[in-house]
């Protein structure tokens, strides 16, 4: 078994694997220490940490994690606290930063005896659907190779080499909501002890918890922007503002150590099974980071593919293979129902839409509805934490 790419989906799928006893190698592209340091997402899902307590994978997070169950929405009508943990199922997220889980999960795989090829890239997956697979690929003293397995696992994210090795008719749902946020990590300790959302006429600012020395900061800006264009007084001045922070209590400042713009796209494959080749995590569905779905359906797919590779290669029971996509695609639809709907809820409407006031009326009320109805706050909660 070959799996391409050591993020959560890839090194959640092959620690499975492993102690499922399937020989299988993980290549990756990026070295170790960049792999065991990429700051990206931070909320876990409470299915995702039950997955991987399941499989003995979460002693680094529940050391180290903490439980997270609030979050405030800040608007120009006022601000109101959801409770999330209290509601809906009653379910918390537990926040603990990707790249730490990513070294855990690398650590726990290596000690347990499995390989990673580190600066190896995979190029092209050759044969897939109608026979046994190879992935042709760069080694780190950049020669070519090949590796040969009975399956392939694309786990190496968006722009992965399993993506690009999809034949010719496979869907891709794309769509590109005009969105863009410019991400920053701030070395400051979190500034409420909230997730918080602030709609406001120069755009949405977020906070989110990341640790007690670090908290990741959004702040909307106009498509194609540098993050150069933001040193730390603008940035700071404008998420003072969007923030309203004269009015709710400063935020608690410190050096900006990470910046970078996200575009929010969906980007969708169907099917996620072509013949030896399966998709998981970013390879199979991109999503718009409004409700940190990502590395959940990441984690949730890892573990759905690894029980349906047991059961094909130790038991010869082909079934969980045969409905493996079908299965993912349920819960990636419905995680990228509700990321839209949050969007439009954070969000004005796509510059080129011209019915600016028509949905900025509908945005008011959506947030009203979910500030007043018990029934609203029971669906947020439950599709806010669950995947
Ligand atoms: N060959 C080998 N490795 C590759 C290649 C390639 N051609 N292309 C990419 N990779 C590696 C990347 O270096 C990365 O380590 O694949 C890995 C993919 O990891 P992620 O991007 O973290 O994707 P995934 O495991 O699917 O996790 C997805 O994490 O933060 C979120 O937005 C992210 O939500 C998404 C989730």
């Amino acid at each position: 078994m070959v799996i391409l790419g050591a993020g959560p989906a890839g090194l959640v799928l092959g620690n499975l694997l492993l102690s499922a006893g399937i020989d299988c190698v993980v290549l990756e592209r990026a070295t170790p220490a960049h792999v065991r340091t990429r700051a990206r997402a931070g909320f876990l899902a409470a299915n995702t940490v039950r997955i991987l307590e399941r499989h003995g994978l979460a002693d680094g997070l529940r050391r180290h994690g903490r439980t997270h169950g609030t979050c405030e929405f800040r608007t120009g009508d006022g601000r109101f606290r959801l409770d999330y943990g209290a509601l809906g199922g009653g379910e918390l997220h537990t926040v603990y930063p990707q790249q730490h889980l990513v070294s855990d999960l690398l650590t726990r795989f290596q000690d347990g005896g499995g390989r990673v090829r580190f600066g190896t890239e995979a190029v092209g997956v050759l044969g897939a659907p109608s026979g046994p697979p190879s992935v042709t690929v760069r080694e780190a003293d950049g020669r070519p190779g090949r590796w040969r397995a009975r399956y392939v696992a694309g786990c190496d994210g968006r722009h992965g080499a399993a993506r690009r090795s999809l034949p010719p008719g496979t869907v891709r749902h794309h769509r590109d909501h005009g969105v863009s946020w410019l991400g920053l990590l701030a070395e400051a300790p979190p500034s409420l002890d909230a997730v918080g959302y602030a709609v406001h006429e120069r755009g949405f600012a977020g906070h989110m918890a990341r640790t007690p020395e670090v908290t990741r900061y959004y702040l909307q800006c106009a498509r194609g922007t540098s993050p150069d264009a933001w040193p730390e007084d603008r940035i700071w001045a404008e998420l003072d503002l969007r923030m309203r922070a004269e009015e709710y209590g400063p935020l608690h400042r410190g050096p900006i150590v990470e910046r970078g713009v996200v575009d929010h796209v969906s980007d969708v494959v169907e099917p996620l099974r072509h013949g030896s080749l399966f998709l998981a995590g970013d390879a199979a569905s991109v999503i718009s980071p409004s409700a940190a779905k990502g590395a959940n359906l990441a984690v949730l797919e890892a573990e759905l593919l690894a029980r349906a590779l047991t059961d094909e290669l130790v038991h010869g029971d082909g079934e969980g293979l045969a409905r493996y996509s079908a299965r993912c695609l349920t819960h990636i639809w419905r995680a990228q129902e509700f990321s839209q709907w949050m969007l439009r809820l954070l969000h004005g409407p796509p510059a080129a839409d011209g019915e600016t006031m028509f949905h900025n009326a509908l945005r008011r009320t959506r947030m009203e509805s979910l500030r007043t109805s018990r029934t609203r706050q029971d669906w947020f909660a439950e599709n806010y934490v669950g995947v």
